[in-house]
Formats: structure tokens, sequence, C-alpha cells
């Protein structure tokens, strides 16, 4: 590994029903480089969501450690690591989450706005990144004027308008028919180039799965396979 932007240490992941502990994640390690693509495929259950969470900084950890860009996220304060994550990291998840009453461009610029509150600056940015993921032209649309794959186009878009380094994908392409997937992917392979990104993708889109740098097969809470 000559450039660690991931670095996932022992990772383990315990949920509890009320006293009936559920192990998902049990001891992974796993580190990636700056700019790879890795896909998290495993059957359904295994933990790729939970993973992905915690390894994010939407979760908490139960032991182990994580850092990101060379910081402990799981040793930072609520407040510390909402900013971090704000900065550092974009999610795109199987359902867009674009709020409904809020335009394209709107939706975009919101990530921008939780840390910096200037409003022109934003939709000139907002406006850039539409560009990029070819949708300048519906920027003032409503998600339900968009096809799925647009709307997923615009998850994207908000994903990275903080320029975040790494993204997180949920499944991506879970809701979207063979062809559009294949847009969605292409998208992503071209804003790794253009952006520099480290993208870690859950997903059960075999061709998807098989094109990126590395596959890691989780089973059961542990790797399976790298
Ligand atoms: N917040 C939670 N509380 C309790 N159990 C959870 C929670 N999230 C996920 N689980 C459980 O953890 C296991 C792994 O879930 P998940 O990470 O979503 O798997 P995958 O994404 O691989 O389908 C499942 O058994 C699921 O029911
Ligand atoms: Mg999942």
């Amino acid at each position: 590994m000559n450039n660690p932007i991931i670095e996932v240490k022992d990772l383990y992941k315990t949920y509890y029903n009320g006293n009936i502990p559920l192990e998902v994640l049990r001891g992974i390690d796993l580190t990636v480089d700056k700019g790879e693509i890795v896909s998290i495929v495993g059957e359904s259950g295994c933990g790729k969501s939970t993973f992905l969470n915690v390894v994010g900084g939407l979760d908490s950890t139960t032991s182990g450690q994580i850092l990101i860009n060379q910081e402990r996220i799981d040793e930072m304060s609520e407040n510390d690591l909402s900013y971090f994550r704000n900065r550092n990291i974009g999610f795109v998840f199987q359902f867009h989450h674009l709020l409904p009453d809020f335009t394209a461009i709107e939706n975009v610029m919101l990530p921008y706005l939780t840390h910096q509150f200037d409003r022109k600056k934003a939709s000139q940015l907002a406006m850039e990144i539409l560009h990029q993921v070819k949708l300048d032209k519906r920027a003032d649309h409503r998600p339900n004027q968009l096809s799925g794959g647009e709307q997923q186009r615009i998850a994207i878009a908000r994903a990275i308008i903080n320029n975040p380094g790494i993204i997180f994908a949920d499944e991506p392409t879970g809701n979207l028919d063979e062809k559009t997937s294949h847009e969605i992917q292409e998208l992503l392979w071209n804003l790794r180039e253009k952006f520099q990104l480290t993208i870690l993708l859950v997903t059960h889109n075999k061709q998807i799965a098989e094109q990126a740098d590395r596959k890691v097969t989780l089973s059961y809470g542990k790797i399976e396979r790298d």
C-alpha cells in the first residue's frame, strides 16, 4: 500500500436487541489506497451496509480502529465527526433520499450550505457539478420530475459538492435497470478520474463488482476474499 486513505483495523460491530447481541462485523481489516474503487459483495444480511455505515462514521464501532486520511474517526466527538464527514466523505444510497420539495440544484447545494453560508458560491458550484453529471439543464426540476437514473445522478452530485475525496455507495444501482446501472457506473468511474475519488461500493451487480480495482467478499461479518 503506498497511499492508504482508509484503514480499518480489527473492526467489530455488535447490535443489541434488548439483551441479545447480534455480532454483525467480526474482525475486519481492510486498507484502501487513494484512488481505488473497491467493490463489496456478499449475501444479503452479511453486514455490507453496516460495514459502510460504520467505516463512514454514520454508525459507531463496537471495537477496532478506523482511520480516514490518517485520522481516527472512531475516537472523534459527534460534532467533530459530523464536520469531518461533511468535508471528507460523500454518501450515495440505493434510494436517492433527495428532498422532494427542493429542486435538483437546491438538493446539490445543501451539503455545501451546512458549512459555508454563501448561496451564490453554492449555486455556482452546484451548477458546475450538475454539468459534470450532465443534468445542468434539469437544475430547476424537482426529484419527482426526473427519472430514477437522473435522481441518482443528482444524489451523486450532492455527494461530491464538498469535494470529499471518498465516496461510499450502498447499492447505488439497486433500484435501476441494467442500462441505467451501466450509465451510473460509467459516471462514477469518470468522476473518480476527474476528482481523484476513492470509492467503496456495495453492489449486487456482477459486472460493476468485477470492474472495480478490487472485489472484497464479506461473509458472516468477515472478509472471505479480497
Ligand atoms: N440498526 C440495527 N439494529 C439491529 N440490527 C441491525 C441493524 N442494522 C442491521 N442489523 C442487522 O445486521 C445484519 C447485517 O445487516 P446489513 O449490514 O444491512 O447487511 P447487508 O447490507 O449485507 O444486507 C442483519 O442481520 C441486520 O438485520
Ligand atoms: Mg445492505
